[in-house]
């Protein structure tokens, strides 16, 4: 089946869905805790996609030419309804379902979700050491837990762990080596990522940004890189093994080599708005024709045209563009 591509000739292949915009963490680059307090108001249950309105869009979208699916949130593992999702999905012969999770809950899913049929799993972890981690993660998270929580992952069979790291110059340099140190010898592949100026809400400036080469230096002096290739086109992390066969890494350089030519990704929201970008200022309200009787097919056109004519590329232009106002990352999904 031939995917459908858009005014950059990009074909849609991966969907990136929020299942909540809830979180149990309040980590300081996404939801920080002195805006996301107890007052905030998230979106009310009835404003969110079931798992039936979640199938449906996958199954319409799967016939455009998406081939990937990844759940994030907030945090995707507070849905009651997680395993049957997952269930869902696997049911529709995906290439690969894939997660992203702070791990809190993930020693009691992981068997369930690999049962399901989930392929693998993303754990976010920023820091070694419980001091920088705890603060970053603001409801003081202990490290060993979330170490556990890959552990568990790794012998469910949700291998290889992907371990996402997002770098704060000031705040969690010294992770770096941290996690490098960790990680080598484990089949886990270890990711940094810049961090990014996502939403409105977290303070971004550019001189907090630790940079991929930065990063890529820090490692590379202890312990030797060399360059992998892509696995596929537009993937996000470019790839370096250890020079002494320890294992993989990834640098995730959105900020600094930004890789919108090659984007193939489509972004559902928890409300059922769909987004060319991370960064785009406004979504396609897809559950508004869910929710009013829309044939597959109807919907299947709407979201043909929408995707044809999308010509996103933030991150390329970020430096020209003035700040628009833009949807924050535990809405739309890390
Ligand atoms: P796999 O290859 O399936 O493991 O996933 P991935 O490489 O797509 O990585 P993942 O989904 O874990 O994304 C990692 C991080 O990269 C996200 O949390 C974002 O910070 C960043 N990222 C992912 N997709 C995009 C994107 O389309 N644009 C930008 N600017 N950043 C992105
Ligand atoms: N910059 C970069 N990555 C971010 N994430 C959330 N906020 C940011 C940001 N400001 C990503 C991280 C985290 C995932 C859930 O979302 O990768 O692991
Ligand atoms: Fe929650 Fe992930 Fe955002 Fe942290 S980065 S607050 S764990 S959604
Ligand atoms: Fe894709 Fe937008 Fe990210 Fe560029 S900035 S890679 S177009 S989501």
């Amino acid at each position: 089946m031939e995917a459908v591509r858009d005014a950059l000739n990009r074909p849609l292949r991966d969907l990136r869905i929020s299942l909540t915009d809830r979180c149990n963490f309040r980590c300081q680059y996404c939801m920080p805790k002195e805006i996301f307090g107890p007052g905030y108001a998230f979106l009310p249950f009835s404003e969110v996609l079931t798992a039936e309105e979640i199938l449906r869009t996958v199954r319409i979208l799967q016939s455009l030419g998406v081939s990937k699916v990844r759940l994030t949130g907030g945090e995707p593992l507070l849905r009651r309804d997680i395993l049957s999702i997952v269930e869902g999905l696997s049911q529709m012969n995906l290439e690969e379902i894939a997660l992203t999770t702070n791990g809190t809950l993930l020693p009691r899913l992981a068997p369930a979700l690999k049962e399901k049929g989930l392929t693998r799993v993303t754990v976010s972890l920023d820091a070694l050491d419980d001091a920088t981690f705890q603060t970053i993660n603001g409801v003081g998270y202990p490290v060993a837990q979330v170490l556990e929580a890959i552990e568990a992952a790794a012998k469910a069979g949700l291998h290889p762990v992907k371990i996402n790291a997002v770098i704060q110059k000031g705040v969690n340099e010294h992770a770096v080596l941290d996690l490098a140190g960790y990680f080598r010898h484990t089949p886990h592949v270890l990711r940094f990522i810049e961090y990014m100026d996502v939403g409105t809400t977290n303070g971004w400036r550019m001189e907090a940004v630790v940079t991929a080469k930065e990063i890529f230096e820090m490692i590379h002096q202890k312990w030797p890189l060399q360059p992998l290739p892509p696995r596929r086109p537009g993937e996000v992390a470019r790839r370096f093994r250890y020079q002494d066969g320890a294992g993989e890494i990834g640098v995730i350089a959105s900020v600094t080599q930004p890789f919108c030519r090659g984007c193939n990704r489509l972004r559902l929201s928890a409300d059922g708005q769909l987004f060319l970008c991370l960064f785009a200022s406004q979504g396609f309200p897809l559950k508004k024709l869910l929710r009013e009787g829309a044939s597959d097919e109807a919907i299947r056109e709407s979201l043909r045209a929408l995707w044809q004519g999308r010509d996103d590329r933030y991150s390329e232009l970020r430096s020209v563009m003035p700040p628009k106002p833009r949807p924050e990352m535990h809405y739309l999904g890390g």
